[in-house]
């Protein structure tokens, strides 16, 4: 008898020991569907939500199983992919919606499963995100982006209206840019840049727009035809996200153009940024993937541990944009410097 009971006194101090015995750290399942992973800013908010989450682990002892599937621009294959999710009783779902109109049937579905949604980035209708509270919009003002960049050009003109406005007629020829058609932030930002501009009194010229569906090449191609069409007529280029500022200044570089015209972009992208330090590019507007990546599991957590989250109008979480410019950058990078002395 004495024997069994040494064992067992033995098996329960293994069992303290090797902490067999306490309960396992909870698991938090969030599963992400991306519109389309090969989209530069995209790309980088699915590294930083990874990036994230390793954080979120650390500061609220659980772990975050974070599954991404890429939508590869298809709603139907999107919606599999939601389905798939929501089978596999997912906690929490993070959709970057294909087709922003789409929105109510993955709500309805979320809702029967009762599994909260949290969009990002493309913005569902307001009265498909209002149909259920488990649902959530994490994202960016695209106004706000159109009126940075409206007014980065604005600064450039008060300060030396002869150096944008190389026609010397007073108005400013501008192209345009547009990201995909129906996306919030291709319609916003097209609008407010050139509001912050008349809106100022500054005169304006369209020469030309098109949609390049956020993408580097197609707007090189667009800005290649204009450029033969308009030569150096074209004193500003608005585009809706940097990937096309950079593919209007390849075709610059391409034609020889010297100098380049006014380009101003949204993102601020590594490449964006490096453009800005060359002076290629004049000016582009921060889209806080990063920012948006921590709001995002911040809810998703919250949501998942039961809290109740405190949020714009009940389904809104908002991230301001900031300007980027060679003058911010050196600011920054002076500021920096100070700190580390
Ligand atoms: C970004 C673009 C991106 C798009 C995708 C926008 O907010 O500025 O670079 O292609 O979102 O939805």
């Amino acid at each position: 008898m004495r024997r069994i009971l040494a064992r067992l006194a033995l098996a329960s101090l293994m069992l303290t020991l090797c902490g067999c015995g306490t309960s396992p750290t909870p698991t938090i399942r969030v599963g992400v569907a991306l519109y389309q992973q090969e989209d530069t800013f995209i790309s980088t908010v699915a590294q930083s939500l990874q990036q994230r989450a390793l954080e979120e682990e650390q500061a609220r002892d659980v772990k975050i199983n974070l599954s991404v599937a890429d939508g590869r621009g298809s709603q139907t294959q999107q919606n599999e992919q939601v389905d798939r999710f929501l089978d596999q009783k997912y906690d929490v779902i993070c959709v970057n919606i294909v087709d922003r109109t789409a929105a109510a049937v993955i709500i309805d579905k979320a809702q029967a499963a009762g599994v909260p949604v949290i969009f990002f980035n493309r913005q569902p209708v307001e009265e498909d995100l209002s149909r259920w509270d488990g649902a959530y919009y994490v994202g960016s003002p695209g106004a706000q982006a159109g009126e940075l960049q409206g007014q980065i050009v604005l600064e450039a003109w008060q300060q030396d209206p002869a150096a944008l406005d190389r026609s010397g007629d007073g108005v400013v020829q501008y192209v345009m840019l547009e990201g995909e058609a129906g996306h919030q932030d291709a319609l916003l930002r097209t609008k407010y840049s050139v509001l912050a501009l008349t809106e100022a009194g500054v005169p304006v010229e369209k020469l030309a727009n098109d949609t390049a569906d956020w993408q580097r090449g197609q707007a090189g191609i667009h800005m290649t035809q204009w450029l033969k069409e308009f030569g150096d007529q074209i004193e500003v280029v608005f585009a809706n996200n940097d990937d096309m500022a950079l593919g209007a200044i390849d075709a610059c570089l391409a034609a020889e153009l010297d100098p380049l015209p006014f380009v101003v972009g949204v993102d601020a992208t590594p490449p964006a940024l490096e453009a800005v330090e060359e002076g290629t590019l004049q000016g582009t507007v921060l889209n806080d993937a990063q920012g948006q990546a921590r709001e995002m599991l911040d809810l998703a957590c919250d949501l998942a541990e039961g809290t109740a989250p405190q949020v714009e109008g009940g389904h809104y979480v908002w991230l301001e944009y900031s300007a980027v410019t060679r003058k911010t950058l050196d600011a920054a990078s002076a500021g920096a410097g100070n700190q580390s002395e």
